[in-house]
């Protein structure tokens, strides 16, 4: 029998995440402020656009953590006892990993957990022949909704790996639950590494936001092009246009798509009226002080243990250890 090991199907069944990116679109576009998910920003192209702004000059958190990462990677190799198990939430193209990997030979696998097969197995091939005496497990899903771990991680070590500041796209008690959640799939005596990016001034916050290539512009606006294909939507790409904005009292960026004219747009029957002006958010980036994060991650269980940042103070790295 094959583990259960998401609360949901694995999203490999493409009518399951038609239905679920249609009821997104359809309830977000309802709300008085219109909102849609940042999740679906990844189809084809959004993870060739993502890839790309992480190699723009303006956009440093990418860079930075992997800076920190090949600084700290001794020590987080040195916390760790032979046979560990690296769990990887949401690993993409996991390049960030194999800084980690190179540091830690001692390690008994690597579980990359991601909702795109397709980068998972890319991942896999890549790591494998990299590291020939890794072993590698991949898991299809939505980390989120991970309710246990694979078999191969029971009675081991667990190290957690959260880089790229993905916490960021929560709201805080969002961030709280996912926290939680994780430590909760851990458990006893595991620990956990995150890649958070931090408050700093707007002047360099709000150029990695908004380029000036306009990758970002058109990674933002590339959600409209799916919502067009995917859920034959009338998205007039020429009306709207991309915007980002610090939220100081949230503590975050804010991307959205902001409309040119009042106008109207209709997706699978359903139609929309937007006012000139009027927004579409997209997509939270929330920044957190050192001491600020920690206290989150205090709430959610987690006991802070070692934290690393760059000279510059841009990016930090965070080590967590759950309780004995
Ligand atoms: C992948 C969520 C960390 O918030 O910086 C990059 C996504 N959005 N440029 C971020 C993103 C616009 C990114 N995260």
């Amino acid at each position: 029998m094959s583990e259960v090991l998401f609360s949901a199907a694995p999203i490999k069944d493409h009518g399951i995440e038609h239905h679920d990116f249609l009821r997104a679109v359809i309830d977000g576009l309802g709300k008085t402020q219109k909102e849609l998910p940042c999740r679906f920003f990844y189809d084809e192209r959004g993870s060739v656009l993502f890839e790309e702004i992480t190699r723009l000059d303006e956009y440093y958190p990418t860079r930075t953590e992997a800076a920190i990462l090949r600084n700290c990677a001794g020590e987080i190799a040195a916390a760790s006892r032979p046979g560990t198990v690296l769990i990887e939430f949401g690993s993409g193209s996991s390049t960030k990993t194999e800084i980690l990997l190179e540091a830690m030979p001692q390690l008994g696998a690597y579980v990359a957990i991601d909702v795109s097969e397709s980068a998972l197995e890319e991942a896999r091939a890549r790591i494998e022949a990299r590291f020939p005496h890794l072993r590698v497990e991949t898991l299809i899903g939505d980390f989120s909704g991970l309710i246990s771990l694979p078999a191969i991680c029971r009675d081991a070590p667990a190290l957690g790996f959260f880089p790229g500041s993905t916490i960021g796209n929560l709201t805080r008690p969002e961030a709280i639950t996912l926290l939680r959640h994780f430590n909760d799939l851990l458990g006893v005596g595991s620990r956990f590494v995150a890649g958070v990016d931090l408050k700093k001034d707007t002047v360099i916050l709000l150029p990695a936001y908004n380029d000036a290539a306009g990758v970002t512009a058109a990674f933002n606006l590339n959600l409209l092009v799916r919502i067009n294909r995917e859920l034959s939507g009338d998205f007039d790409l020429n009306q709207f246009r991309h915007e980002s904005v610090w939220n100081e009292s949230a503590g975050r960026i804010e991307m959205h798509l902001v409309s040119l004219c009042a106008q109207n747009v209709e997706i699978d029957g359903h139609r929309f009226h937007f006012a000139r002006g009027e927004t579409v958010h997209t997509e939270n980036s929330h920044k957190y002080g050192v001491g600020e994060f920690q206290s989150l991650a205090r709430s959610a269980g987690w006991a802070p243990a070692k934290v690393w940042t760059d000279p510059e103070r841009l990016f930090s790295v965070h080590e967590l250890a759950a309780g004995a």
